[in-house]
Formats: C-alpha cells, structure tokens, sequence
C-alpha cells in the first residue's frame, strides 16, 4: 500500500453534545505539537452541523467523532480509510453495518483509565463504608452507627480487563485488595492475581466481595450479571459500573438492592440514558447513581483523544499497524 503525502481529517462535533467534548481547531493543533512530522501532513475541517458533515466527509479520509449520520456513509465519503471515535464503547452504533467496507473503526481506549481508577477506589471504598446507607441516614435525620471493616485481603471481581478496567484492577490492588478478573483471553494482566474466562464466571461470583463491571456492551455480555449471576454473589456483596447498563439484569439488581442480599452498589451507567425520573430504581436503597461521568477526566478528555488519534496518524505514516481497531465481528 502505497502512503500519501497528506490525510485529509474531518472533526465532526455532535451538535447534541455539551461544550467540552467540541473538536475545536485550536486544541486539535495543540495536541498535534506532540506529533509534528504527521500534523505537517493533516489537512483538517471541523463540522458542528450536518451539511457542514456532509461537505467534510466528502474527501476525507479519516473521520473523527461520536455520533454522525450514518446512512449512506460509503457513498458520502468514497475516501474514507478509518473512521476514530472519541469515546470506548461502540455499542450506540451498532449494527455495523453502515461501516463501509475496508473501512477501520478505531476508538479511544485508554482515555478513561485514570479517572476509572479513581472512580472504582471511590466506589469499593465508599460501598465498604456502606456509604450509600450512612448517606439515606443522614438524609432521615437519623443518627445510627453502621461499623465496617477495612478492604486488604477482601476480594474484588474486574469483569473486562480492557483499558477501564486496568484502572479497576489498579484501584483493587492499591487497596490491598485480591482481584480476580474475567476477560476472553488467557493473558495475564499485571494487577489481577487470578483469571477467569467469561465461561467461567459462576466459579469467581461466589468468591467477590464486590464486582466491578468494565466490560463492553456486546450482544456475548448484555446481562452478563443477570438474575442468575447476581445469586451466586455472596450475601452482602457491592457493585460497581463503569461499563454499560445493560451490563447487568437492571430488575434482578433493584431486588436485590430492595432485599438487601445485595450490600450496595455504584453505578456510572444504567439503562436507559438519561434515566427517566419515573424509574423505581433512583430510590432503590443502598445505591448511588453518578450519570456516566466516573470515567471521563473533563480537564484532559479531548486532548488524550486527540493524542490517541494522532499517534496513529503517525502511525499511518510510518506503515504501522493502527492501535484501538474495532474488530467487527466481535464487535469492540
Ligand atoms: C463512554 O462511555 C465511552 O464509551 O467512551
């Protein structure tokens, strides 16, 4: 394959999205200070409307965003090598099929690792606690002693070992805890003192002091904790979230919270997003519910994203194998 002189790039903002997830010129030149032999060689357009897509899609040959309009895609940019995506999950774009052919889908894994650990010490810390609990006591005015131990040889159970739950493992680790993680691959990883393969999950739920989810949202882990999972727990066990609601059985985990078998949980995601005011879930005891923001680092999100697209933008240029590339068929 031969290698151009220059890539066209197009950053596309999602008009839906808030101020600070804005691909805007000045902090996309700012990280390219980092990679100046390849920001020399990208010719960039910035778009925060849909015809201003449309017009910078046309020639581009790498798309940079979250959400887009998708249909027609191949027809509407014939150049398209990789499309880069500013957040981890792909599930909000599933199916694929709007993917055109050859065309690489490529994330941003790596730019919640830090924030993920300080939420998941946040999270095991506060749920040892019985945080949750103490906080509905104060709440009721109530003044009434919940003592509880301390986490250094508790065990804590990391399902998905990729970059969000890296900074799991760490958090359990630092905490003196023993971490047992689940991923689909036998690889080793360097917090976790014990691996388990999806499959063999039903053997590590009864041993977790508390589970924490990082996995993707694929069809192979929707509900990967359902009724079933969450019986094997321990009594008392906790929870936290940072992947994806549909990670887990959303009733089958309010009874359990409502019956208090479940010790508490923390969670960063539910299903639906934004969660409607109606749900049972908001009063559920002994939970708290954070807006999927636990993992995202506001100061430094966009420039580490940008950091991770140029570093394979140098990448290209050198005839390196791209990182963070979607593998289709197993849909992350
Ligand atoms: C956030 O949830 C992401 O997938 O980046």
């Amino acid at each position: 394959m031969s290698i151009p002189e220059t890539l066209r790039v197009h950053l596309a903002t999602d008009p839906s999205e808030s101020g600070y997830y804005r691909l805007d010129p000045e902090r996309f030149e700012n990280a390219g200070k980092a990679f100046p032999d390849a920001f020399r060689r990208l010719r960039p357009s910035y778009s925060d409307d849909e015809a201003g897509f449309v017009r910078g899609v046309r020639d581009a040959d790498v798309l940079i965003g979250w959400k887009f309009p998708r249909p027609g895609l191949a027809e509407r940019a014939r150049k398209l090598r990789w499309v880069q995506l500013i957040g981890a999950g792909v599930d909000h774009l599933y199916p694929l099929d709007w993917l055109p052919a050859g065309v690489k889908l490529i994330t941003a894994s790596g730019v919640h690792t830090k924030k993920s650990f300080e939420y998941v010490l946040m999270g095991l810390i506060a749920l040892h606690t019985r945080l949750p609990r103490l906080a509905g006591h104060q709440r009721a005015r109530t003044w009434k002693k919940i003592q509880t131990g301390t986490l250094p040889g508790k065990t804590a159970l990391v399902i998905g070992l990729g970059a969000v739950g890296t900074g799991a493992a760490e958090a359990a680790r630092t905490l003196g805890m023993r971490v047992l993680g689940v991923r689909r691959t036998a690889r080793p990883h360097r917090f976790v003192d014990e691996l388990f393969r999806p499959e063999e999950l039903p053997a590590a739920l009864p041993r977790a002091d508390y589970v924490v989810l990082a996995a993707p949202l694929t069809s192979d882990t929707k509900e990967i904790l359902g009724e079933r999972e969450l019986a094997l727990l321990p009594e008392g066990a906790g929870i936290v979230n940072l992947g994806r609601g549909r990670l887990i059985d959303q009733a089958a985990l309010e009874a359990g919270l409502r019956s208090e078998r479940l010790g508490g949980a923390f969670l960063d995601v539910v299903w639906p997003e934004p969660h409607p005011p109606e749900s049972t879930l908001w009063d559920a005891p002994n939970l708290f519910i954070t807006p999927h923001v636990g993992a995202d680092d506001i100061e430094n999100y966009i420039p580490v994203v940008f950091s991770i697209a140029l570093d394979n933008m140098a990448r290209f240029f050198a005839g390196r194998r791209l990182r963070n590339v979607v593998n289709r068929r197993r849909g992350y």
